[in-house]
């Protein structure tokens, strides 16, 4: 192990990888939809369930997300990491991503919210609060509808790598799945 000191930036900033993604999806005025893949994203309450992801203003997706819109946070397989990788890829300021590569967009159950075809879950995220921290904002929803793949789920909800193959990022566009082998931890 070696140590370094850090100053205003970090060259590399990986060490907590790999992440699972969530696909941001958010309505758009000239394309219907944008979506967009983001590695920071984490569950932040039970009561009420509160998602959070945190987003560059250099993004597309962030004005959406700042103008209050409400969004959607989809997961997916390993088998869809070209998809992901894609959508990561290019700009809706640029490209119309739902053209561009033959997406399937449909909609909301709860919120009018664009989702993905090919994800093993889904939420649907009604604007709950918003941190800007440093050079990102941490945008929090309040999920109002849930979307899964009954089969990617254990009896408990628990998204196994047998059944869901959850899609990992371990960043500098690196991508992998989860080992098989779990085991069960239960002290008391
Ligand atoms: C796997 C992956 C994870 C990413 N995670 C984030 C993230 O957490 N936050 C963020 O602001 N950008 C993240 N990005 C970058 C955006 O997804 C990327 O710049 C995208 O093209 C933005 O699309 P948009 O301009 O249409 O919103 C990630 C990219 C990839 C490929």
């Amino acid at each position: 192990m070696k140590a370094y000191r850090v100053g205003e930036k970090l060259r590399r900033f990986y060490h907590y990888y790999p992440g699972t993604v969530a696909v941001i999806g958010v309505r758009d005025p000239r394309h219907g939809a944008n979506f967009m893949p983001a590695v920071w994203n984490a569950g932040l309450s039970f009561e009420p369930p509160l998602f959070g992801v945190a987003v560059s203003p250099k993004r597309h997706t962030y004005a959406a997300l700042e103008a209050g819109e409400p969004f959607s946070v989809s997961f997916f397989p390993y088998r869809q990491a070209e998809l992901v990788a894609r959508l990561g890829s290019v700009s809706g300021r640029e490209v119309n991503k739902v053209e561009a590569f033959g997406l399937k967009v449909h909609w909301g159950e709860a919120l009018r919210v664009p989702l993905l075809e090919g994800a093993f879950a889904a939420y649907e995220l009604e604007p709950y609060d918003r941190f800007p921290t440093g050079d990102h904002t941490l945008f929090v929803g309040r999920v109002r509808a849930v979307w899964e793949d009954e089969a990617a789920f254990d009896p408990d909800g628990v998204p196994t790598p047998d059944r869901a193959d959850a899609l990992l990022y371990y960043g500098r566009f690196l991508y992998g799945r989860p080992a098989p082998e779990t085991r069960r931890l239960k002290f008391r």
